[in-house]
């Protein structure tokens, strides 16, 4: 198993040799990176050119980690037993009617390989990288109710993405391999925009990118616009048909952009980017 890339998504070198160690390794990849750098889309693509399932997990703030292995649902098996006069109580006898399997249950069990993404895991709270180091390292667990070990019968490939909302304990870095997205640059971007938007005008490429990055580089920016951001601005000029001119004035000087909403999601940042393009048209 090695990861080449895909038409659908750009890597870099060093993202390819990450992932690629981490197979080596059998640790997860732990990505990290700015919100909209391509982690979820990673795994994503990673399992479709490997060809093998991906398992998700989407975590949240109030999810637990004993959610991901399986859960007890004590409440049907009451409320069945109660009801168990009526049919014989076949149901009720057998627990493993009320055991709901979890994301990890489902990739240590699965026939063939598979891929498993546990997705911003910085939502949860800080003890939840903790209560999986044990399943994560010796990809087993106990099951108490039904009284079964559950073994992976292959060993899946585990990624692991985070938004650094939250540090992650020290004892849960050590087990994974760790890769940092850095944001691209212009000529990575370019390439990213390639993929999406294959015939789009070269000039309005450049006059979009060149307000992007003006924007990403204004110092007391409270959210930077990422890649998914800049996809969404130029589906946007693209469909609306803007033309070249709105983006730029006559000496190639930044404007305010028409759609800007789909770049700026707050008002200080949006008066922020009015004040450079006022300054930058008073010192023309
Ligand atoms: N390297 C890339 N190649 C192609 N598209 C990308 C890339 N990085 C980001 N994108 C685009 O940005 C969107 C957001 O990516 P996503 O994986 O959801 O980001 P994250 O999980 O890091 O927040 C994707 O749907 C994709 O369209
Ligand atoms: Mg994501």
């Amino acid at each position: 198993m090695k990861f080449q890339g895909s038409d659908n998504y750009v890597t870099t070198p060093d993202l390819k040799l990450a992932v690629n160690a981490a197979i080596t390794l059998k640790r997860p990849l732990l990505v990290k990176g700015e919100p909209g750098t391509g982690k979820t889309m990673l795994a994503e693509e990673l399992a479709k050119t490997l060809g093998i399932p991906l398992l998700q997990w989407h975590i949240k703030s109030t999810t637990k980690a004993q959610q991901g292995l399986y859960e007890y649902d004590a409440v049907s098996r009451l409320r069945d037993s109660q009801m168990a006069d009526l049919d014989g109580g076949e149901r009720v006898k057998n627990i493993d009617n009320y055991i709901i399997k979890g994301v990890l249950w489902q990739a240590f069990t699965a026939e063939e390989p598979v891929a498993l993404l546990i997705d911003e895991i910085d939502k949860a709270d800080i003890e939840f990288p903790n209560d999986l180091l044990r399943e994560l390292d010796r990809m087993e667990f106990y099951c108490y109710e039904t009284r079964q070990l559950i073994k992976a019968k292959n060993r899946p490939l585990v990624f692991i993405t985070s938004n650094n909302e939250k540090e992650l304990p020290d004892a849960f870095l050590r087990r994974c391999f760790f890769h940092y997205i850095k944001f691209p640059d212009a000529d990575t971007m370019r390439q990213i925009v390639a993929v999406h938007f294959p015939t789009l005008k070269q000039d309005l490429l450049q006059a979009a990118m060149k307000t992007f990055f003006d924007i990403r580089n204004l110092p007391g920016l409270k959210k930077k616009p990422s890649t998914s951001e800049l996809l969404d601005w130029l589906k946007l000029l693209v469909a609306e048909d803007i033309p070249l001119e709105a983006l730029q004035t006559q000496d190639d000087k930044v404007a305010i952009p028409p759609l800007v909403g789909a770049l700026l999601k707050n008002e200080q940042d949006v008066t922020l980017f009015e004040k450079l393009v006022f300054m930058q048209s008073r010192n023309r």
